[in-house]
């Protein structure tokens, strides 16, 4: 965190760092360190999960300590009321405020604008932790915690690199805004609709927009220039009236499950080729230049092999494994509703199942298109049955991907930062997720971006022993 926080000053000072500046800054970070690890373990102790509607309180009080702390530096400080959620019950509860603030408004300055969250995934000791996920705890220079990662240390490396500039009456090089929101781990909900309120007051005089919302791929600093986007779908298959025993009635009808797993099989071929019309025809062409790029990336596929649990992946070579991941399309079946899922035997034959699956995307789909196409393709596999039964799809996310051009002075300025403090060529990386709110930013404010990782790649995002490194 302390080197990343030194970081994070070279790249809004920039070229423009005097080298007595760094020095002083370098100095004043370090013999503060144990301050900011303090005020990690304050932020970290918040159960602020914004998933859990009975933990609000605590969200809000995250929220508001997020605005004391900018306040307390001296920073314009606004709490943006972004309106009401609405729970599956029917009920409404006021969603999180955002956090908004600002440093400087010299209009012969550039204006960064800091994007981060300061909600968590739930955390229970029982999941599984080695330490209390609520209480931060350092161990060989790693500091245990539930959003130690994701993304609150991030967002106080920020926060602290603007303090570090007042302590030490260095003039900021630019003007620095922060937006701060507490409902990012379950979809960012209101925040669209806000950063599009607010795009010609907050916005207006922003130059670049940076997001920390990542991590590195290796132990090689990283910066981030692309994610995948995601459409999520639903296929029905509607059948009896009513769930059926086999015994008495199979055999006899035409089942709903068997029609959805058939349907199902025809969108990917076992060797990962998918098998929806157009869909492949769509994506980008690797270029020679991103090949090369790949080729030059520190991963270590044994070591991918080994983090999560496989005898063999996909592709055998680096540069397809990590094309596979980060900029070409797949499908993922993650469930099927209204099946028999609990132990046991029950010879059911359920009336109605709905399979949930998504397809990540990559330039140039168009999720519109993706939609129709995979609707189409479902429609006419479901046709060939010939059966009685009726099949419904619907597409209930069309998130596009997000991709940056990496000549763009942002990214210049990012590598130097990187080989300044780290002594490194950063690598240049894609997220195979979906970060929508980098796609929202730049449709809707048409501002340059930057994904600039702060977490480490074995930090262990939304999984058991969260840390963040010292
Ligand atoms: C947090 O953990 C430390 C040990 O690392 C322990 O001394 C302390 O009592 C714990 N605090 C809470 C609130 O559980
Ligand atoms: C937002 O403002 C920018 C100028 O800062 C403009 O280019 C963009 O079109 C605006 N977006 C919308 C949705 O009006």
């Amino acid at each position: 965190m302390i080197r990343v926080l030194l970081f994070a000053s070279m790249l809004i000072l920039g070229s423009r760092a005097l080298n007595f500046q760094l020095d002083e800054l370098t100095k004043y970070i370090d013999s503060h360190q144990e301050e900011y690890v303090e005020t990690l373990r304050e932020w970290v102790a918040v159960e602020s999960d914004s998933s859990d509607v009975l933990k609000r309180a605590e969200l809000d009080r995250m929220m508001d300590m997020t605005a004391e702390k900018m306040r307390k530096m001296g920073g314009k400080v606004e709490m943006v009321d972004i309106g009401l959620q609405e729970l599956p019950s029917g009920k409404t509860i006021p969603l999180p405020k955002v956090v908004t603030a600002q440093f400087g408004s010299d209009p012969g300055k550039h204006t960064v604008c800091i994007y981060g969250h300061v909600d968590v995934q739930p955390a229970k000791k029982e999941d599984g932790w080695a330490t209390e996920p609520y209480n931060l705890t350092d161990i060989n220079g790693n500091l245990y915690g539930r959003g130690a990662s994701d993304n609150k240390a991030p967002v106080l490396a920020w926060i602290h690199t603007v303090e570090a500039y007042q302590a030490l009456d260095i003039d900021l090089p630019v003007n620095v805004k922060f937006i701060i929101e507490g409902m990012e781990e379950t979809g960012s909900n209101g925040l669209d609709a806000m950063i599009v309120s607010r795009n010609d007051t907050f916005f207006s005089d922003v130059d670049y927009i940076i997001i920390s919302d990542c991590g590195w791929l290796s132990r090689r600093p990283a910066l981030t220039y692309g994610t995948r986007g995601n459409c999520y779908f639903f296929a029905e298959v509607e059948g009896p009236k009513q769930d059926l025993h086999s015994g008495v009635y199979g055999g006899t009808v035409i089942e709903p499950m068997t029609d959805l797993i058939g349907i199902l099989d025809t969108l990917i071929s076992p060797s990962g080729e998918i098998l929806v019309p157009g869909i492949r025809e769509a994506v980008a062409p690797l270029s020679d230049e991103e090949w090369k790029m790949y080729q030059d990336i520190e991963f270590d596929m044994e070591n991918y092999k080994n983090k999560i649990g496989v005898s063999r992946l996909m592709y055998s070579n680096k540069v397809e494994l990590l094309a596979h991941r980060w900029r070409y399309p797949t499908v993922s079946i993650h469930g099927i509703e209204g099946a028999f899922s609990a132990p046991g035997s029950k010879t059911v034959i359920p009336a109605k199942v709905i399979a949930k699956f998504s397809i990540r995307q990559v330039p140039d789909m168009d999720p519109a298109v993706v939609e129709k196409q995979v609707t189409d393709h479902l429609k006419a596999a479901f046709a060939k049955r010939k059966s009685p039964n009726k099949l419904k799809v619907t597409m209930i996310i069309g998130a596009k991907p997000w991709l940056a051009d990496t000549g763009h002075p942002l990214y210049k300025a990012g590598r130097e930062a990187v080989k300044e403090v780290f002594k490194v060529e950063p690598d240049m990386i894609r997220e195979g997720g979906t970060i929508p709110i980098a796609r929202t930013f730049q449709d809707v404010t048409k501002k340059s971006i930057i994904m600039l990782p702060i977490g480490g790649f074995d930090d262990g995002l939304h999984s058991q022993n969260e840390k963040m490194s010292r």
